[in-house]
């Protein structure tokens, strides 16, 4: 078993990331994972269009790529100025090779209805681009070997507003562990870009009572795109 603090320096080094994720140090790595993970990481990641990235991204080799039918990239608009950013492909979105396809999706196609705006004119994405087997949630090590390539995303979809969904968005963005119920509603930013966290439509689905709360981060997610 290898030491992870020092794995953890490298892809820092490696990418140049400014984040530190904080339960990763808690993770144990073999050997084997680390050789695929430092292959991948050699050069820090500079892509210099969309297309560049999705083809980057396309051909990673991953141990979750393995286990999923389709490499999950993007949908919608890359020139709109909200890019949405979920947790990981579900069973449905696995399948047809798109975020925010099943269930989840159609409640926040209706979310963004309710403020005026369409699916069309938004962009999504997820932090993880295979779904975790049975819809676990993602590990530190999932996370971390995904962050460099969402970063390069914002960075070339540049928009005026991320909208994060759910603690995994959110945490992983804004290289917090603060709980998505103290975190949303609240305006942050990263790499100088506004962010409003929301709940996951998942977690609404299953507590139908706080699509209100929720609501109101939509509210402040169309007044941000107005104040611009
Ligand atoms: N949940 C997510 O976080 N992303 C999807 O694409 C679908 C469900």
């Amino acid at each position: 078993m290898l030491q992870t603090e020092s794995l953890v320096t490298k892809w820092y080094k490696a990418f140049g990331i400014t984040h530190v994720f904080h339960d990763i140090e808690h993770t144990a790595f073999t050997e084997e994972k680390q050789a695929k993970i430092t292959m991948s990481v050699e050069n820090k990641l500079n892509f210099t269009s969309l297309d560049e990235l999705r083809q980057a991204v396309f051909n990673l080799d991953f141990p979750l790529k393995k286990m999923a039918r389709h490499t999950v990239f993007s949908d919608g608009n890359p020139s709109s100025d909200v890019m949405i950013i979920g947790e990981a492909p579900g069973q449905d979105e696995d399948e047809q090779g798109k975020p925010f396809v099943g269930q989840s999706g159609k409640l926040l196609n209706n979310m963004l209805a309710s403020v005026g705006l369409s699916r069309d004119e938004v962009y999504i994405s997820n932090i993880l681009f295979w779904r975790p087997p049975g819809n676990r949630t993602p590990s530190a090590e999932e996370i971390a070997f995904c962050m460099p390539y969402v970063e390069q995303h914002v960075k070339l979809v540049k928009p005026k507003v991320l909208l994060l969904l759910g603690g995994v968005a959110v945490k992983s963005i804004l290289n917090t562990s603060e709980s998505i119920s103290r975190l949303r509603g609240s305006k942050n930013t990263y790499m100088g870009i506004n962010t409003i966290a929301s709940f996951h439509p998942a977690y609404l689905l299953r507590s139908p009572n706080q699509k209100a709360v929720a609501f109101r981060d939509f509210i402040l997610l169309k007044k941000t795109l107005l104040d611009k």
